[in-house]
């Protein structure tokens, strides 16, 4: 990408906006289909990264339209603030910190001494404390080794670490058991730990504030269970590890300082999988898949840095969705993964991109002049044959979707693995070219639904390193072309605090005053004798 300097702007004022505004009109007169005729483009449209493929050949897009995407990414200067986040500019002004997590995987070569330094004394301090669980060298209190980790964290301190631990299966190569509880649902918990002995349990507790109300109601429950079990309040430290940037509270609540590993305010939660919030990652995969792991992401963050914006996989990926969402009207993207092992894929991605991008004021504080992030949702292929795909094949509403696929057979079924393929493949087809059925209104497919196909050569810890790290990049491009603050995440703040006196009044018995009446009547209904 080549850089330009001047001030981020509105989108909409921008001169390839405003022609791309004009190019949408037009497009009827252009199916989807006609174009998927043409043989050069899957060579135009096609770009590899980290082991993925990137097929972009069945997005809506002409040469004229990808020449003024190109040009909306030159006009709000991607490039330049690609490079700003990845030196450690504060880019996330509302909470005045600098965006680094391209740095916990080596992909931010200008960042600081002291960030590098942090980096590697932690990675190093992991590595040592992944070997010694991974060894049985790591024992509990009645000196047996761990064999069940319970890692309690929520979003960004969550859904990656299980994404990536339950996508790599196959890869894992410890006798550790992963145990992953989120929800302050006491279910999540009682399923957790069932079956589980104290004796051989380590309770990993993440939370970059450690001030987040899941994390700290789980917590406490997981130290009762141990307590109750092992009557050892001097084993919590052995027993309960901690990964935050909030030292103070997490000692406050019990743990013991030497048995912390730090995250920093430069790294975002729903970034955070590559820092010690990964440690289940490493933990299962080893050192070694751990590093390959990071290396996927670092190779993303090279291409993304340096790659020309025309063959730029993150960059198209956000251009084609902007398009897609701004011009094109889809309302949603599906992620479509053809394989059981990203069956949390898109919930991963819910929170990367709509967390980040769910937006409605600039960075100035002016309200957006365009829509931002649409829904995200998504499910595995093919059960989603069964069940939504009618919706998108014969639905009213423009949506998009990103189908995943992976090359390899490695369960030595070829026939399942190729009629997954296929089914990918037809599916991607048919929402692009439809069917004309002159005659049976009902059997009629509209077509003309935009989509992404990405090939995975293997699903091994370095592509998915880079799948995630490409997501990463599209939304941080996005936000960029939006104008918008894409690392604070002050909506969901409010919930947070309105659920404060509710629990008062479902807690303590104190009469509901502050809520609006239908809220009241709910208190009222589940507090009742
Ligand atoms: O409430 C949203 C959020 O702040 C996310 O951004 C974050 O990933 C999650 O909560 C967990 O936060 P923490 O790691 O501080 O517990």
């Amino acid at each position: 990408m080549t850089h330009s300097s001047s001030t981020p702007t509105t989108p909409t004022a921008l001169p390839a906006w405003q022609k791309l505004d004009e190019l949408a009109q037009r497009l009827p007169d252009q199916p989807l289909q006609a174009l998927l005729q043409d043989p050069t483009r899957p060579e135009q449209f096609c770009h590899a990264v980290g082991g993925c493929l990137f097929d972009f050949s069945k997005q809506w897009v002409d040469s004229r339209v990808l020449q003024q995407l190109l040009a909306l990414a030159e006009q709000s200067q991607v490039s330049r603030q690609a490079a700003a986040m990845c030196d450690g500019e504060i880019i996330n002004q509302t909470e005045q910190r600098a965006v680094l997590h391209t740095a916990l995987r080596g992909g931010a070569p200008n960042a600081s001494a002291e960030i590098k330094t942090v980096v590697r004394d932690t990675q190093q301090r992991m590595f040592e404390l992944s070997a010694a669980l991974r060894e049985g060298r790591y024992r509990g209190y009645t000196n047996k080794p761990i064999r069940d980790i319970v890692h309690i964290g929520i979003g960004g301190s969550h859904l990656g670490p299980e994404l990536v631990v339950h996508a790599l299966r196959d890869y894992a190569n410890s006798h550790l058991r992963f145990h992953f509880v989120a929800n302050i649902d006491a279910n999540e918990l009682h399923h957790a730990l069932a079956g589980l002995n104290p004796e051989t349990t380590l309770f990993v507790v993440v939370s970059k504030s450690f001030g987040t109300l899941e994390t700290q109601i789980n917590a406490n429950s997981a130290r009762s269970w141990f307590m109750e079990r092992s009557g050892r309040i001097d084993a919590i430290g052995q027993h309960f590890i901690g990964v935050t940037s909030n030292i103070e509270a997490a000692v406050e609540f019990g743990l013991d300082p030497t048995q912390l590993l730090p995250m920093w305010d430069w790294v975002g939660g729903r970034f955070s999988l590559w820092s010690a919030v990964g440690l289940p990652i490493l933990l299962s995969l080893g050192q070694a898949g751990f590093q390959q792991f990071l290396e996927g992401a670092r190779r993303v963050d090279e291409h993304f840095l340096n790659q020309p914006a025309h063959s730029n996989v993150p960059l198209l990926a956000a251009l084609f969705a902007t398009w897609n969402y701004n011009f094109l009207g889809a309302t949603s993207l599906a992620v479509l993964p053809y394989d059981e092992r990203l069956t949390l894929l898109a919930d991963y991605l819910q929170q990367l991109e709509m967390e980040s991008n769910g937006k409605s004021v600039q960075r100035d504080g002016s309200t957006v002049s365009t829509q931002t992030m649409p829904v995200l949702w998504g499910g595995i292929g093919t059960r989603g044959q069964h069940a939504y795909h009618q919706l998108l094949h014969q639905g009213s509403r423009a949506y998009t979707a990103d189908f995943i696929v992976v090359r390899r057979d490695t369960r030595g079924q070829p026939q399942h693995h190729q009629w997954l393929l296929a089914n990918a493949l037809a599916q991607s087809q048919a929402m692009a070219a439809g069917q004309a059925t002159p005659g049976e209104p009902h059997k009629h497919v509209p077509g003309n639904h935009p989509t992404t196909t990405v090939v995975l050569d293997d699903l091994g810890p370095t592509q998915l390193g880079a799948l995630l790290a490409v997501y990463e990049h599209k939304v941080f491009c996005q936000g960029a072309i939006w104008n918008i603050n894409s690392f604070d995440q002050w909506g969901v703040e409010l919930g947070k605090q309105l659920a404060k006196p509710i629990f008062a009044a479902l807690a303590n018995g104190e009469e509901p005053s502050t809520q609006d009446a239908a809220t009241q009547h709910l208190i009222k209904h589940l507090t009742q004798p």
